[in-house]
């Protein structure tokens, strides 16, 4: 009887998923002319992907990236929703079920394709699919004839496509990005783009600003990628006028808005993966959100670990009470970078040289006053600090505005 549908199936950790895999996915449809093609991520348990690896998720996002550069492909997860180790018949046969009447094909790199014999079930595995690899020229391609001839003879099908040989290899991805090498040439520019902007496979031990560059732009807008490097400036700036840490300030003044542009559910995402507190009041205020989802970030993926630069990043919208220096410059550099022109900056930008809380009462006026006005929730915060440095002032801690 004749099978419904023709699926081919691409299985691998895709850590990442590269130009090499696109190929093959690519030349495997022209020659198979499948139904659909998928690829799918196999699961590697979180406590086995060591720092520098991506998580399901992340792999996941990737492949459906790369998706987008092969005719009919399409992302499968069923693999990590299984959850431990994943054995290719059991996705075989689950995939029967969910299309039945469907002819499979297996495709695998060379390397696996040599070890199928060490494979859970192998024989199951070529009643359920024909198994599909590449022999790329200028290799050592005699093991695999060797084994093809095996399979065969173990009543298996098979397909072996000759391909121009490829030096890609995920590993060498990730040394690259580790050592702060160029991977443009081997994952699409999608790819690209989200290993940069999900800081995967970097050197978390330094802080390296060429990449942290490269993570701003791939989040964000070049205006607020521009007010990004503004508000670093001002904020070193100030640092350098009240004495507090320059680079901290730097650092801080560079990442404060990494979150801004990411889309609402994400930021919700991150806050509830680094467990930040979500009352009511957050939660109804997405306004709010990047302030805490950056510090979240910044913390647990750029892995900053110093806490006075979180906590600068984490107030810069509302302020606190009792802030820190670092925080208090973070917070006026916010409002006093080069780029902004609302009407009163030049008032505060004579007050933040006078006096960091008195630009600090005049910045909280105008934002409290205009949430108010627009009837949205004041972050209890923001309240707490206006009154703080109030009250200073009216004790004369503050120089008179
Ligand atoms: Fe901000
Ligand atoms: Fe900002």
């Amino acid at each position: 009887m004749k099978k419904l549908r023709k699926i081919a199936i691409y299985g691998g950790s895709f850590n990442p998923i590269h130009n090499a895999h696109i190929s093959i996915a690519q030349a495997f449809v022209k020659k198979l002319k499948p139904d659909k093609l998928l690829l799918i991520p196999t699961n590697i348990p979180p406590h086995k992907s060591s720092e520098n690896m991506a998580q399901n998720r992340e792999r996941l996002e990737m492949c459906q990236l790369a998706a987008k550069q092969i005719k009919k492909a399409e992302v499968c997860s069923i693999e990590l929703e299984r959850e431990g180790k994943s054995y290719t018949v059991d996705t075989l046969r689950q995939l029967s079920e969910i299309y039945p009447d469907s002819e499979f094909y297996l495709i695998m790199g060379e390397d696996m394709f040599v070890s199928l014999l060490d494979w859970r079930q192998p024989e199951e595995l070529f009643k359920l699919a024909v198994i599909c690899t590449v022999a790329r020229g200028g290799g050592d391609v005699t093991l695999l004839y060797e084994m093809d001839e095996k399979y065969k003879a173990m009543g298996a099908e098979t397909i072996v496509l000759d391909m121009k040989k490829s030096d890609i290899s995920s590993t060498q991805i990730r040394a690259a990005v580790y050592n702060d090498k160029s991977i443009s040439k081997y994952v699409c520019e999608d790819v690209e783009r989200y290993i940069y902007a999900h800081y995967l496979y970097m050197n978390k031990e330094q802080i390296n600003y060429p990449w942290l560059h490269k993570v701003l732009k791939a989040r964000m807008g070049e205006k607020r990628y521009q007010h990004s490097c503004n508000v670093s400036d001002e904020a070193v700036r100030l640092a350098g006028l009240y004495g507090a840490d320059k680079d901290k300030a730097k650092l801080a003044g560079l990442l404060h808005d990494i979150t801004k542009e990411t889309p609402h559910e994400d930021q919700l995402d991150i806050m509830k993966r680094y467990s930040v507190p979500l009352d009511d009041l957050v939660l109804s205020s997405p306004k709010l959100w990047h302030a805490m989802s950056g510090a979240a970030f910044v913390k647990n993926v750029i892995g900053v670990a110093d806490e006075d630069i979180c906590n600068a990043i984490r107030y810069h919208t509302s302020g606190r009470a009792g802030m820190s220096l670092l925080e208090k410059c973070i917070f006026i550099a916010d409002f006093t970078s080069a780029e902004r022109n609302y009407s009163g900056v030049e008032k505060m930008r004579e007050l933040a040289d006078k006096s960091l809380e008195s630009a600090m009462i005049y910045g909280l006026s105008f934002s409290i006053a205009e949430l108010a006005e627009k009837n949205t929730a004041i972050d209890p915060n923001a309240v707490a600090c206006y009154n703080e440095v109030v009250l200073n002032n009216r004790r004369g801690d503050v120089a008179r505005i």
